[in-house]
């Protein structure tokens, strides 16, 4: 493949970030864009000068310009569209969360493998700069044995706009674990290089979204008065096969110190690490009594471009290594599916 060209299913709040990041590239384009709501579609198309746009969903995987789709929808709709893509010759880069359960994602990639069509999820915490940076550097083996890792992202006061989709359990699977504890719980893995749960205790609160609390705006739905029933706070204890654990916890709205406190920290045998921004804790000398805090980590990022779309076009184009694998994706995907498992039954759930 040449050139990538682009179709976008959903024209929401976040295409048009990534309508922005696939303009960056020289090899790729957005060449048509669907939504249900006409306007948004009209809106995005216009404002990125974009070809063909449509209400239809099938208007668009019928095109033939369309090489690849991205899909940008509520969570409900995203393996059904990622399956009908595929069946209709297209690649496909999926939003995250992967899917509303296990099977539906392994069902994706049952049609990705049968179709021979590329399938990733869009995890764009992966790509970031000090992301990269850390990951080259777990990757040479120089923390040593990663045993522990905290993954966090408390917001106070950051719901997505209240009475939309994002608050709806039937339209979105999970509130604050499905929309950002997602991120850190498969970057966490990423770095840590290590996609083998065996047990997960999770538990979940609906504390403020539900009294009309909480709310920090995000998304352009339109708010139709959807019930919210969805957790605006997450914690989860992961255990992984080789002893390792994980300690994943995050909150759509809380009343604690900071508006916003987001990390992965890895606690390593030789070396600690945390990513928001890239830092090192490490004693070079063990009779020295000055500890190093590495401020200015100095790794080169494993993809200089640093950013999904051009990843993924790039595997298309020249076979560039993809970065978030179904596979990966599938795991996160599980865990999510353990903690509201757990929270229903009080008990840890063995995978
Ligand atoms: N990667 C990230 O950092 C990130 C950030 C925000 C959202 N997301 C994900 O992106 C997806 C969309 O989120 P958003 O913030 O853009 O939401 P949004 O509410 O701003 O927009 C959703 C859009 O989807 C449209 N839509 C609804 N059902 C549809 C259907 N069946 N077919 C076509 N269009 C449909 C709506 O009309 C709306 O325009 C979600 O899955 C969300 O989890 C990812």
């Amino acid at each position: 493949m040449k050139e990538v060209r682009f179709g976008f299913i959903g024209s929401g709040k976040i295409s048009q970030y990534s309508a922005e990041s696939i303009q960056k590239h020289n090899k790729a384009s957005v060449v048509a864009v669907q939504d249900l709501n006409k306007e948004r579609a009209d809106e995005l198309a216009d404002k990125f000068d974009i070809k063909h746009r449509f209400t239809d969903s099938a208007d668009l995987f019928a095109c033939p310009d369309v090489d690849a789709v991205y899909i940008a929808v509520p969570n409900k709709f995203h393996a059904s569209l990622a399956t009908e893509a595929m069946k209709a010759g297209k690649h496909v880069i999926l939003e995250k969360p992967f899917a509303m359960s296990t099977a539906e994602a392994e069902e994706v990639i049952r049609v990705s493998k049968e179709t021979g069509r590329v399938f990733s999820v869009g995890m764009n915490q992966r790509f970031n700069e000090d992301s990269q940076k850390i990951k080259a550097i777990a990757d040479t083996g120089a923390l040593g044995e990663i045993y522990y890792a905290k993954a966090y992202w408390f917001r106070r006061e950051g719901i997505p706009k209240l009475g939309t989709w994002f608050g709806n359990k039937a339209l979105a699977g999970a509130g604050a674990i499905n929309d950002i504890g997602v991120h850190l719980l498969d970057l966490c893995l990423h770095t840590m290089g290590n996609f083998d749960p065996v047990s997960v205790f999770g538990t979940t609160y609906t504390k403020f979204g539900n009294r009309g609390l909480g709310e920090g705006g995000w998304g352009i739905s339109d708010a139709t008065e959807t019930t919210f029933d969805v957790d605006d706070l997450a914690t989860a204890m992961i255990k992984m096969r080789n002893g390792a654990t994980i300690c994943l916890e995050v909150s759509w709205a809380a009343h604690i110190k900071d508006s916003n406190r987001m990390d992965v920290e890895l606690f390593g045998t030789e070396m600690g690490a945390s990513l928001y921004p890239s830092k090192l804790y490490k004693r070079n000398d063990p009779h020295n009594a000055d500890y190093q805090v590495i401020d200015k980590v100095a790794a080169k990022p494993a993809l200089e471009h640093c950013d999904r779309f051009h990843n993924f076009a790039n595997h298309l184009i020249d076979g560039e290594p993809l970065l978030v694998t179904a596979d990966e994706a599938l795991v996160v995907q599980k865990i999510l599916d353990a903690v509201a498992e757990s929270t229903r039954t009080g008990k840890s759930v063995d995978l």
